[in-house]
């Protein structure tokens, strides 16, 4: 079956059949996220925290949250890769894009789409906290406690979920599905495939 079609609408149902389950509708991330937001505004509100959005995943997620928070706040962005193949992760990354801003004595807030081993973002706060920042606390939309390996905690859940492979809002599988607005278990299928 093709993938793609003329019209968009057509294009978007056939990415959605690559899912098996729909785990979080539009309705319920955009809520959800509303809910962060108050949370976030009770701690930071008088704190200009610097927001970190880990690229690429979280776009979709900082993009929909920093337009709920209503004080005061920066954006930096930071690209990062893993080395080796995942299973044999040391945890250690390699920094594509750094940051731009300095963070000494700055309130520093890490926006991910997804906790998952852990190893990625431990290291993460590591290189940040050796800078010398006020706090460095972390917001994922996503929390997967089955697969964790490193010993790291997020002070800030969207939802905990299964240990499955998801897609969409983001996320994604070889660089596909990450504009879809729902968040879906991907068909295995499609990566047993490949
Ligand atoms: P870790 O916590 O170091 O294992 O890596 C987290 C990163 O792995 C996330 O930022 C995602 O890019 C990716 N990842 C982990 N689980 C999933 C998933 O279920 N779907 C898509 N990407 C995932
Ligand atoms: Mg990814």
């Amino acid at each position: 079956m093709p993938k793609s079609t003329n019209s968009n609408g057509e294009a978007r149902k056939n990415l959605m059949n690559d899912l098996t389950e729909i785990l979080f509708t539009e309705q319920q991330l955009k809520q959800r996220i509303g809910e962060l937001a108050v949370q976030l505004r009770e701690e930071y509100h008088d704190k200009r925290p610097l927001l970190i959005s880990i690229l690429k995943g979280s776009f979709v997620f900082l993009a929909d949250l920093v337009r709920e928070l209503d004080f005061d706040c920066t954006i930096d962005f930071m690209i990062v890769s893993s080395y080796g193949s995942k299973s044999k992760s040391t945890g250690a990354v390699k920094i594509i894009k750094d940051l731009d801003i300095d963070i000494e004595n700055r309130h520093i807030l890490i926006v991910e789409d997804i906790l998952d081993s852990g190893l990625t973002l431990s290291y993460i706060k590591r290189i940040l906290e050796a800078k010398k920042p006020a706090s460095v606390r972390i917001c994922t939309l996503l929390d997967k406690p089955a697969r964790r390996t490193a010993q790291i905690t997020a002070d800030y859940v969207g939802f905990t979920i299964p240990d499955k492979f998801i897609v969409g809002y983001g996320l994604d599988y070889a660089e596909r599905y990450r504009n879809l607005p729902v968040i879906g278990v991907l068909d295995p299928s499609i990566y047993s495939d490949e």
